[in-house]
């Protein structure tokens, strides 16, 4: 895989990127990490604000971003929400429906992930929702694409505008699952031997074969996401998936312990940026 454009930027990312990953744990926290985090993408693509981040590749390319909003004119993922809709409202065979499991209110993006100390783990949201329709005798969906994506594009979309605000509690095992998703992040895996970081941190902006890399920040906000590619819609997860299948890395289950750690470290990251799920890319 071949990189053009190895720029100063690049080398700045690889200071910021050991700053946050050669140090323990124990000796950065979380909030600390995120505001490394933070400046590193302020200075790499100065004049973009914050919460612009939430948009992908199309936050820092002018051209891409020209044919990405006359797609989002006619959004290709709506039918989605309203198939997602009649499944929220869908009666359960016990007479219930999803909304007795989230209070009755689809905009729940802003709660999720979050750290669940009794079960000492990081919950998501697609893991709820089939959590819910376990515990009320419905069948579990794929959790890749399919009535998932679907259940998720209205409940994102309910839940438009709502700040991303991923807290990690001061509790040794939320740190672990904290730090075990920042692992994955920097470590080199797959046969090209390549870590999340080093293709959206020091390289975001250049091109990978025919894609211009997208900035990590904000890489939590506009799920699921219609690609062309999938010509359909796909969660988080599955995007995890194919980003490890790239570098011919064996992928994890998606809502895998690791993945949902990843999830969690991510989507820290993404604080103070909005989430505008569903959304649409190439
Ligand atoms: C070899 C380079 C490479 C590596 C390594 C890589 N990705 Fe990607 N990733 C891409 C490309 C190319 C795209 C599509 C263009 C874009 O949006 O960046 C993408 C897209 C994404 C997106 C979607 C962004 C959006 O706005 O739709 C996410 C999220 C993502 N990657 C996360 C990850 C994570 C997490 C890892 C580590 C497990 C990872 N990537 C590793 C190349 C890579």
């Amino acid at each position: 895989m071949k990189f053009t454009k190895l720029t100063l930027a690049a080398i700045c990312a690889l200071i910021a990127a050991a700053a946050m990953a050669d140090k323990k744990a124990s000796e950065t926290s979380p909030s600390e990490d995120l505001s490394v985090y933070r400046d590193y993408f302020a200075k790499r693509f100065p004049g973009v604000p914050l919460n612009e981040f939430g948009n992908g590749v199309y936050s820092i390319d002018r051209v891409s971003r020209d044919s990405w909003e006359a797609i989002e004119e006619f959004p290709p993922y709506e039918p989605m929400i309203e198939a997602g809709e009649a499944f929220w409202n869908q009666k359960f065979a016990n007479g219930k429906s999803l909304g007795s499991c989230f209070d009755g209110n689809p905009a729940q993006r802003t709660n999720y992930p979050h750290w669940n100390a009794e079960r000492k783990m990081v919950m998501t949201l697609p893991l709820a929702i089939n959590e819910c329709l376990i515990a009320n005798g419905e069948t579990a969906l794929n959790y890749k694409k399919g009535k998932i994506a679907d259940v998720l594009a209205y409940m994102s979309y309910e839940s438009r505008g709502q700040k991303i605000n991923v807290e990690v509690p001061d509790d040794p095992d939320a740190l672990a699952a904290y730090s075990a998703g920042k692992s994955f992040y920097f470590a080199r895996r797959g046969q090209l031997n390549f870590s999340c970081a080093q293709c959206h941190m020091e390289s975001a902006g250049m091109y990978v074969r025919t894609d211009i890399l997208s900035p990590a920040v904000g890489h939590a906000s506009g799920w699921p996401v219609y690609r062309s590619k999938w010509g359909e819609l796909g969660t988080l997860h599955r995007r995890f998936s194919g980003c490890n299948k790239q570098v011919r890395a064996k992928p994890f289950a998606a809502q895998s312990e690791q993945y949902r750690n990843l999830e969690y470290f991510l989507t820290h990251m993404s604080n103070g940026i909005e989430y505008n799920g569903p959304s649409a890319r190439k």
